[in-house]
């Protein structure tokens, strides 16, 4: 199956912004570990990050097009703001798991809600960039539970 992977605002500054939090890897390491994952286990990842709201959600209506069959979403700043991405993100459709490398419950309070959340298959934060790996691992399951 496809699977997709988008990155929101100010994820491509990873492995530079604010490491303590973030980490030291890119995020073409990252791109590139979650696409061998998904490899291995006979699927096909894709990925993409924008800093712009409408670029994202084009890229979401761009994937009902092509069947994606799952989305890894880490929408960074716009997951406290964005009432836009939720509705994309509903009006496709497609099941998709939340995810953040850093807890976003133990920082500022206004990170601590989510415009996604509830329509979310579920939602991973504090891991750093495992995050991104649990996240596929639950996806990976999720859709061999629907193929078996
Ligand atoms: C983030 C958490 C958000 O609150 C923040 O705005 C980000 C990154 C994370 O991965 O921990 O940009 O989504």
């Amino acid at each position: 199956a496809k699977l997709l992977v988008l990155h929101g605002p100010n994820l491509n500054l990873l492995g530079v912004r604010e490491p303590d939090i973030y980490g030291r890897e890119t995020l073409a390491d990252i791109n590139n570990q979650l696409a061998q994952h998904a490899q291995a286990a006979g699927h096909e990842l894709d990925w993409y990050q924008s800093n712009a709201e409408h670029e994202l959600i084009g890229r979401i209506h761009q994937a009902r097009d092509e069947q994606v069959a799952f989305i890894l979403i880490n929408p960074g700043a716009f997951t406290h703001t964005s009432v836009a991405l939720r509705d994309a993100l509903a009006a496709v459709g497609i099941p998709f798991i939340e995810l953040h490398m850093s807890n976003v419950h133990a920082r500022e309070p206004f990170r601590r809600h989510s415009y996604l959340s509830d329509l979310a298959v579920g939602v991973i934060c504090g891991f750093g960039s495992a995050s991104y790996h649990l996240a596929l691992d639950a996806a990976l399951s999720k859709l061999e539970q629907k193929a078996g």
